[in-house]
């Protein structure tokens, strides 16, 4: 019983310590689809990328649904914002909901 209690235990520690990780594993799969989906033609982290377009502190500045609405439909994001810059942001209608998370995750992370 006492074993079964150590590896019940050390099973929770083994959980505590791996969901850091697999959250740094979807920030940085973001990271890399950002420059792999060319988000870095109109935009730009940390001066890598176009600079008319920051996103370097997004993360702060909009909720995860906004940011999640931008990928999504940024026909629709373009319209509320009201944002006159040409070109306007392209849709991705390829990107997996996966994908969608992993951006979402490594953008939230910008913040000033
Ligand atoms: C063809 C150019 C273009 C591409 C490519 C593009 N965007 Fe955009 N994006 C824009 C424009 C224009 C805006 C409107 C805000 C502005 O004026 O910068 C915008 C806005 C955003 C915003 C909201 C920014 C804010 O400060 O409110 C996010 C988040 C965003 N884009 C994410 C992405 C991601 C992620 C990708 C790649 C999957 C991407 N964009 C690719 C042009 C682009």
């Amino acid at each position: 019983m006492r074993r079964l209690v150590f590896i019940m235990a050390l099973g929770v520690l083994a959980l505590a310590f791996a969901a850091p990780a697999f959250a740094d594993a979807k920030v940085d799969q973001g990271a890399k689809l950002f420059v792999d989906q060319k988000c870095t033609l109109c935009h730009s982290v940390a001066d890598k990328g176009n600079k008319k377009g920051p996103l370097d502190g997004v993360g702060g500045k909009l909720s995860a649904d906004e940011i999640r609405q931008w990928i999504v439909s940024p026909k629709e994001m373009t319209a509320k914002a009201k944002t006159t810059r040409k070109p306007p942001m392209k849709t991705y209608p390829n990107l997996t909901k996966d994908e969608v998370d992993a951006l979402l995750a490594y953008l939230q992370t910008l913040k000033k």
